[in-house]
C-alpha cells in the first residue's frame, strides 16, 4: 500500500489537484498501484478552519504518508495576516518537517508550445534541463532572522553535509541524462558560496564521468536566456534556485506547465510550481498540466515507474499537439476547461497503455 496525502490548498489548488488525482485513480484501476488517498487542509483554508496554516491534524497525516501531493497556498484574503500565519509559512514548515531537501524542477520544451514562448523558437526548441534546488537550508531558514526597528536581519547558512547530499543527487540525476552539472553560486562574494563550490568540487571527484562547471548566479541568469539548451542539471542553493526556476519556466511560455518533486530521506512532496492564481480560482479554467506532469514525477521518483511516467509526459504533449489547451496558453487550436483537459490526458494515457498491451 502506498499512502498519498492530498493537500489541495487554496485558489486553483483544488481544481488542478482534482485532475491529478483523477489520473492517479485511473492508473490505479488499470495497474493496481495500490494507492490510498487521504485529504488534509493547508494554507488559507486551514487558517480559516483551525487558525493555523499547517495544523497538527495535517502534519500527522503527512508524516504518516509515503508522499504528499500539494496544490497551491495563499490568496489576497490572507495577505495581511501576521507573518507566522501566512500560508507560505505552511509550505516552508512542511518542507522542513518532511526533510525534503532536494527540489527537482524539470524544464523541458514541448514542440506544440514553442510559439507561446517569449524567446525565439530556435533557442527554446530542445531545452531539457533540471533546476535542482536545495530546499531546506540557506537564507530561507537561517537564524537569526528578525526585525529590530529600522534594521532587518536574515541569515544565510550552509553546512557541509547539506551541500554534500544535494550535490550527490545532482550528480546521480545527471548520470541518467547528459552527464553535465552546472553549479550556481556567488563565490566571488559569499562565504557560503565558497564552501558550496569547494564541496561540489570534492564530490565531483566521485563522479569522473560527469562534466562540472561553475557559474555565478548573475551570469547563469543571463546564459539561461541566451543558451538554455546547454544546461543539463543546474545545481543551486535555495534562493538562487527559487529565482532561476521561475526564469527557466518563463522560457517555456507558461508557468502552468511546470511540475516539481521534492525528495528527502524518507518523504516526498509533489507540487506544481505555479501559485494559487486567485484571479481565476473557481472558474474551472486553470491549467492542470503542471499537476499532471507532477504526477509523472511521482510515478518516476516515488513508484520508480519510468515507463509510465513517460507515457504521461508524452500524452500531455500529444494532447497539446492536437491543439487542445487551457486559456493561459497562447497557441492555435481549441480552448478547453480544466476538467476537459484532465479527461483528454487520462484517455490518451489509457489508450497508450492499451496499445502497449497489444
Ligand atoms: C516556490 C515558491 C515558494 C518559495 C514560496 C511560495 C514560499 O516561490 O516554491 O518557488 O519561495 O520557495
Ligand atoms: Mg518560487
Amino acid at each position: 500500500m502506498f499512502k498519498m496525502a492530498v493537500l489541495s490548498g487554496d485558489g486553483i489548488g483544488p481544481e488542478v489537484v482534482n485532475e491529478g488525482v483523477k489520473l492517479l485513480k485511473a492508473l490505479d484501476r488499470e495497474l493496481n498501484l495500490d494507492l490510498v488517498f487521504e485529504e488534509a487542509l493547508i494554507g488559507g483554508i486551514a487558517v480559516d478552519k483551525y487558525g493555523l496554516p499547517l495544523p497538527n491534524e495535517t502534519l500527522d497525516i503527512v508524516l504518516n504518508s509515503d508522499a504528499v501531493l500539494l496544490g497551491a497556498v495563499g490568496g489576497p484574503k490572507w495577505d495581511n495576516i501576521e507573518v507566522s500565519k501566512r500560508p507560505e509559512q505552511a509550505l516552508l514548515a512542511l518542507r522542513k518537517n518532511l526533510g525534503v531537501f532536494a527540489n527537482i524542477r524539470p524544464v523541458k520544451s514541448m514542440k506544440p508550445l514553442l510559439s507561446a514562448s517569449p524567446i525565439k523558437s530556435e533557442i527554446v526548441d530542445g531545452v531539457d534541463l533540471i533546476i535542482l534546488r536545495e530546499l531546506t537550508g540557506g537564507i530561507y531558514f537561517g537564524e537569526p532572522k528578525y526585525r529590530d526597528g529600522e534594521k532587518a536581519i536574515d541569515t544565510l547558512v550552509y553546512h557541509r553535509y547539506e551541500i554534500e547530499r544535494i550535490a550527490d543527487i545532482a550528480f546521480n540525476l545527471s548520470l541518467s541524462r547528459r552527464k553535465k552539472v552546472t553549479s550556481v553560486d556567488k563565490a566571488n562574494i559569499l562565504e557560503s558560496s565558497r564552501l558550496w563550490r569547494e564541496v561540489v568540487n570534492e564530490k565531483a571527484k566521485e563522479y569522473p564521468q560527469v562534466t562540472v562547471e561553475h557559474l555565478y548566479v548573475d551570469n547563469c541568469a543571463m546564459q539561461l536566456i541566451r543558451r538554455p539548451r546547454d544546461f543539463d542539471v543546474v545545481l543551486t542553493e535555495n534562493m538562487f534556485g527559487d529565482i532561476l526556476s521561475d526564469e527557466a519556466g518563463a522560457i517555456l511560455g507558461s508557468l502552468g506547465m511546470l511540475p516539481s518533486a521534492s525528495i528527502g530521506e524518507k518523504y516526498a512532496l509533489y507540487e506544481p510550481i505555479h501559485g494559487s492564481a486567485p484571479d481565476i480560482a473557481g472558474k474551472g479554467i486553470a491549467n492542470p498540466l503542471a499537476t499532471i506532469l507532477t504526477i509523472a514525477l511521482f510515478l518516476r521518483y516515488s513508484l520508480k515507474r519510468e515507463t509510465l511516467a513517460r507515457i504521461v509526459e508524452d500524452s500531455v504533449e500529444e494532447v497539446l499537439k492536437e491543439g487542445y489547451h487551457t486559456p493561459d496558453i497562447n497557441i492555435e487550436g481549441e480552448v478547453v476547461n480544466t476538467t476537459k483537459m484532465g479527461d483528454l490526458v487520462v484517455s490518451k494515457v489509457l489508450s497508450k497503455l492499451e496499445d502497449d498491451r497489444k
